[in-house]
């Protein structure tokens, strides 16, 4: 929220780049400038709009509560995914190159409609549908209500807080290679489904996820959909805790051979406190070691990674002798990361800890303070 110091600046010249695209036009997609005049502290989304209003009534733009609420005004700025009515100019103008000039575009990962407007239907909302975004309760219903401990809804609190922005699909980065990839918005609203206890179908979502390649595994860890959410919902958080419940609770043993890669990196950074990429493959298929139980599969996983290895090699990103013998931590080092292991799972269960609600329930009691004997305290007297 601006201050008031920031209220009462006067207004100031900004530039702003805009994006204009009209497919039905059949011409290609163009920069257009508009200079607008408005309060610093004003938000990007008051600038596009004084430009339709004052210079071009043609510019596409969405938008509805103006308030961070509503989700519908995700555009990129400066190259960033973000809600057009929860960034100030001046921000956006520090943010921008060196000549100032704002850069306005629509959000990626979904095609554009017109303008700064996409086609959240074609992707977004197609995938939301995806993952079955209802309760499905268990049966029959109880007379009056389902109780529910408030933890479980602490623990789901962090989801529903999704305004459906689209600004994490915009830009996840697995969704750019496969667009076919359920992607984090979907993913973190199956979390609140997986998460309640009043849904009697948390096994068959989970199964259903993790058997789909384009699913739960198809997530490559970027971080951009955490950076990217204005609302915190953490949606890679989100896929990592239906990853940890589909794999070590309900023990879940998927098609795309997540669950098993997942394994093969957490032992190997056990046995050798060290990623071993070279047993990585072979361990991920089925076996403990190149000598020990290697799956016929990862022999094709194996060639078809040949190139992408020969590459790295010649790049100097591997080491062959590395890849090939690994690369042990020293004997103290790697007894420390033996031990943080053997603490871990030797907890009889797995706290999950949700980060995002935070703060105290009561204020703590302020400390008494001493009154000189005859005068009123300052509090006595408000009261
Ligand atoms: S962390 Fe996963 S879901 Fe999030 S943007 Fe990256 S690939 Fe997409
Ligand atoms: S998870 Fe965040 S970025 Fe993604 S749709 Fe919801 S609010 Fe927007
Ligand atoms: S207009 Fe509703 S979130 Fe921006």
């Amino acid at each position: 929220m601006a201050d008031m110091a920031d209220v009462h600046r006067p207004p100031e010249s900004f530039r702003l780049r805009l994006r204009r695209y009209d497919p039905e036009s059949g011409d290609a997609p163009y920069w257009d400038e508009h200079t607008i005049e408005l309060e610093p502290h004003r938000s990007v989304l008051e600038g596009i709009l004084q430009a339709r209003d004052r210079n071009d009534g043609s510019i596409g733009i969405r938008c509805s509560c103006r308030q961070a609420i509503c989700g519908s005004c995700g555009i990129r700025i400066n190259g960033e995914p973000a809600l057009a009515c929860h960034t100030h100019l001046d921000a956006a103008r520090e943010a921008a190159g060196a000549d100032g000039t704002i850069e306005i575009e629509p959000m990626g990962n979904m095609p554009v409609i017109k303008d700064l407007i996409v086609d959240m239907d074609a992707v977004h909302w197609k995938k939301v549908r995806r993952v079955t975004p209802w309760l499905l309760p268990s049966e029959p219903a109880p007379e009056r209500e389902y109780i529910v401990s408030k933890e479980s809804m602490v623990d789901v609190t962090q989801t529903m807080a999704c305004i459906q922005c689209g600004a994490c699909v915009s830009d996840c980065l697995a969704m750019e290679v496969d667009p076919g990839f359920v992607g984090p918005a979907a993913l973190a609203k199956a979390y609140r489904f997986v998460g309640d206890p009043r849904d009697e179908q948390q096994r068959e979502r989970l199964l259903d996820l993790a058997q789909d390649p384009h699913g739960l595994y198809d997530c490559t860890h970027c971080f951009k959909c955490v950076e990217a959410c204005p609302k915190d919902v953490n949606p890679m958080g989100q896929i990592m805790r239906l990853r940890r419940i589909a794999g070590s609770d309900q023990h879940i043993v998927d098609r795309n051979n997540g669950e098993r890669h997942e394994a093969a990196l957490t032992t190997l950074v056990r046995d050798y406190g060290l990623l071993h990429e070279a047993e990585l493959v072979p361990r991920s298929y089925g076996g403990n070691s190149w000598f020990g139980k290697f799956h016929p599969a990862a022999g094709k996983e194996l060639l078809g990674l040949l190139p992408t290895a020969v590459s790295a090699v010649f790049k100097g990103k591997v080491s062959v002798k590395q890849a090939l013998l690994g690369h042990k931590l020293a004997k103290r080092d790697l007894e420390a990361v033996k031990g943080i292991y053997e603490k871990v799972e030797s907890r009889p269960e797995r706290y999950e800890l949700n980060l995002y609600v935070s703060g105290v329930d009561e204020e703590p009691e302020p400390e008494p303070r001493a009154v000189a004997s005859g005068a009123a305290s300052s509090e006595e007297v408000a009261s």
